[in-house]
């Protein structure tokens, strides 16, 4: 009889501390909320560098150099983001992927706008139907990209760096030209940028 009631005791105990453990949390999650307002970062796509981009007629393929900066707003006063290495930025026309590359990674202080220059390189495969596509595109002057941006960020608040994430931006751009040495104008542009453990 007295050994049951101990171990009930021990287990209630337990639970007790857990209880109070899950309290402490939840006040700590509030108060970070309510004290330091996190706001997720904003992407925008200020301007391109076409190094190379060559059509291959007979192989059809496309070789593409190009870089993409693209201005990193962190808009809060007290939280720091740190840019991990596992990142992954990629260009496509009509769902195909024209090059691929990576962010820095650096850490972006509080209050702080960064153009990061992102260079990017593929080959890939490129019919018929995707060069037609394109020459209607270029005579036009409106060449429909999208842009894929998946970065690993952490928190970073005071010295403590906190649980990464990941940031997806999806960049829908019109751009007029496509030509080696050739600066591009942005026509148009539109973001979806959300984030996910
Ligand atoms: C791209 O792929 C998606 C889904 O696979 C499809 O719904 C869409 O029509 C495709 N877009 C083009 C331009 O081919
Ligand atoms: C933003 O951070 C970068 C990299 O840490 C730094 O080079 C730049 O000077 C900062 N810009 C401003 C406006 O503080």
């Amino acid at each position: 009889m007295r050994s049951r009631n101990c171990c009930l005791r021990c287990i209630c105990c337990c639970y007790c501390f857990l209880f109070i453990l899950m309290l402490i949390l939840a006040g700590l999650t509030y108060y970070f909320y309510r004290e330091y307002k996190p706001e997720i970062p904003s992407y925008q796509v200020k301007s391109m560098d076409v190094k190379s981009f060559n059509v291959d007629q007979k192989d059809l393929t496309i070789n593409v150099d190009m870089i993409v900066y693209v201005e990193a707003n962190n808009p809060n006063s007290h939280i720091r983001f740190n840019y991990g290495h596992d990142s992954a930025v990629a260009v496509w026309y009509k769902n195909t992927s024209l090059c691929a590359g990576k962010l820095p990674s650096f850490e972006q202080g509080t209050k702080n706008i960064t153009i990061m220059n992102i260079e990017m390189t593929g080959e890939n495969e490129f019919g018929q139907d995707l060069q037609d596509a394109l020459k209607t595109n270029q005579e036009t002057g409106q060449i429909p990209l999208l842009v894929t941006v998946k970065a690993p960020v952490s928190v970073v608040l005071g010295s403590l760096q906190m649980r990464e994430f990941n940031v997806y931006v999806e960049c829908h751009l019109v751009i007029d030209s496509l030509e080696p040495g050739k600066k591009p104008r942005v026509v148009s542009s539109s973001y979806d940028i959300h984030a996910s453990y």
